[in-house]
């Protein structure tokens, strides 16, 4: 029986702010680079498990839109390693029935990358075990700009009327349109903050922070994430004798 004192099922959405890579190297004296090619095998490693475990959807912020802001050869770097990353990860996505989809701004990125990933995501369309987010120049503000920019066309052409603009309007409008919000936030690398992460999808996640840089964020420290989500009592406004009536 589910205790209604606790949220003892899995969080149906993950989405993790994968942060601490560029420290992780530093502390070893060794490139910035360095670190992210560490992270990308924790990427590995929390997909499979996320899939092993049966979690539905799981998204990873990759690249921000503040990140364009980072010195060019860091840039560069990091878009040969995901470049390396799609060509190599798309038999293990079609194997395990994983659905690649994108947050963000594809065309902003370099031609090769972009074909790369438009091509894995047309791949993987018919895959229904987990839905992968890959947040890929993604900024939560731009987002949001988008969908009132869209709404704000369909007002002017007549297709919408102010009033019939809901919650679920502008999230048909997001990037994550179709989806169900992130139940679970895991930001590693020791900051608290969003980082203009999801700013409108976790308005009701619980939220998860550890000092653990991604390098070294591995199965074992996303089960105790999943084990604090499961120690917390969402309430969604309400009080604890109300979730017990239900
Ligand atoms: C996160 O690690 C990866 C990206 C933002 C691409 P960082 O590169 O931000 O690592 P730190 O925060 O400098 O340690
Ligand atoms: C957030 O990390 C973005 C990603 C993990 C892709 P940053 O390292 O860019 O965030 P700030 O600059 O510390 O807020
Ligand atoms: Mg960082």
């Amino acid at each position: 029986m589910v205790d209604p004192e606790k949220n003892t099922s899995l969080p149906t959405h993950v989405a993790i702010i994968m942060d601490g890579n560029g420290r992780w190297a530093e502390e070893r004296k060794r490139p910035r680079l360095f670190g992210h090619k560490a992270g990308v095998d924790s990427v590995r490693e929390i997909i499979e498990t996320a899939r092993s475990l049966g979690i539905g959807y799981l998204t990873l912020y990759a690249f921000s839109t503040e990140n364009w802001n980072r010195p060019a050869h860091e840039i560069s770097g990091l878009m040969g390693l995901l470049q390396r990353y799609l060509q190599s990860e798309l038999k293990t996505m079609l194997e395990n029935n994983i659905r690649l989809h994108c947050l963000g701004e594809p065309e902003r990125l370099p031609t090769d990358v972009r074909k790369t990933l438009m091509q894995t995501i047309n791949d993987t369309r018919a895959c229904s075990g987990m839905t992968l987010n890959l947040a890929l120049s993604y900024g939560g503000r731009s987002e949001l700009i988008r969908a009132m920019q869209s709404m704000a066309k369909e007002c002017c052409l007549g297709d919408l009327a102010s009033e019939e603009i809901t919650e679920t309007t502008i999230s048909d409008r997001l990037f994550t349109a179709g989806q169900p919000d992130p139940d679970l936030l895991i930001r590693t690398g020791g900051e608290r903050r969003l980082s203009n992460f999801l700013l409108w999808q976790l308005s009701y996640a619980e939220l998860y922070f550890t000092d653990v840089k991604w390098p070294d964020f591995r199965k074992d420290e996303f089960f105790k994430a999943l084990e604090t989500y499961q120690s917390r009592q969402r309430r969604y406004g309400r009080i604890a004798v109300q979730l017990h009536a239900e």
